[in-house]
C-alpha cells in the first residue's frame, strides 16, 4: 500500500478560504443551516465553518456509503437526519465528494419536500466522470479525475481519514 500526496494541506486550506469568502458574500449575512454529510465531511466542514462569516446553525446528516470496498452499490440509506425545521430556511450541504451522485439525489429529494428557502451544495471534491445523476454543485473546491482518494476525511474502510492532505490510494 502506498499513498501519494495528490492535493496538499496548503492547497486545501487556501481553497477553503476562497470558497468561504464567496459563500459568505452570497448569503449576505442571512442565517444558513449548514448540514455536514457524515462521515467524510468532518474535516472539510470544520475548516469551512471556521472561515465563514455568517450566522450558522450546524447540523449533520449521515448516508450509507461504500462500506468496505471502493465501488458503490447505488443503494443509499439515510442513517442520521437533521433536527432543525428547515421550512423557509437556507440550507447548505457540505460534502466530501460527489461521485456517482446517488447520495445527493436521495438527500435532495428528501430535503426539498420540507420547504426550504434555498438548498445549495458545497463539496470538497467532484468526480464528474463517474456521475450517474446530475448534481448541481454550487461551491466546489477541486474537480478530480476518476481515482480513488483518501485523506482529509475520506476513507477506505475507515482508514486514512486523519491525513491532513488528499492522497491517491494505490493498492
Ligand atoms: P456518491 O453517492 O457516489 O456520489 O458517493 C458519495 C460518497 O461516496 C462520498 O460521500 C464518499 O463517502 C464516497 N466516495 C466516493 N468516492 C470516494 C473516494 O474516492 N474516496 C473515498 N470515498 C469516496
Amino acid at each position: 500500500m502506498a499513498i501519494d500526496v495528490f492535493i496538499s494541506e496548503e492547497k486545501i486550506q487556501e481553497r477553503i478560504k476562497e470558497l468561504a469568502e464567496v459563500i459568505s458574500k452570497d448569503y449576505k449575512g442571512e442565517e444558513v443551516i449548514v448540514v455536514g454529510v457524515l462521515n467524510g465531511c468532518f474535516m472539510f466542514c470544520a475548516d469551512l465553518l471556521r472561515e465563514l462569516d455568517l450566522p450558522v446553525i450546524t447540523e449533520f446528516m449521515a448516508a450509507s456509503s461504500y462500506g468496505e470496498g471502493t465501488t458503490t452499490s447505488g443503494q443509499v440509506d439515510i442513517l442520521l437526519d437533521i433536527k432543525s425545521d428547515i421550512k423557509g430556511k437556507n440550507v447548505l450541504f457540505v460534502e466530501d465528494i460527489v461521485d456517482t451522485g446517488h447520495t445527493f439525489k436521495k438527500i435532495l429529494e428528501m430535503i426539498k419536500t420540507r420547504g426550504p428557502k434555498s438548498v445549495k451544495i458545497a463539496s470538497l471534491l467532484s468526480k464528474p466522470a463517474r456521475r450517474e445523476h446530475e448534481i448541481d454543485i454550487d461551491y466546489l473546491a477541486f474537480e478530480i479525475e476518476d481515482k480513488f482518494v483518501v485523506g482529509y476525511g475520506l476513507d477506505l474502510a475507515g482508514k486514512y481519514r486523519e491525513l491532513p492532505y488528499i492522497g491517491i490510494y494505490n493498492s
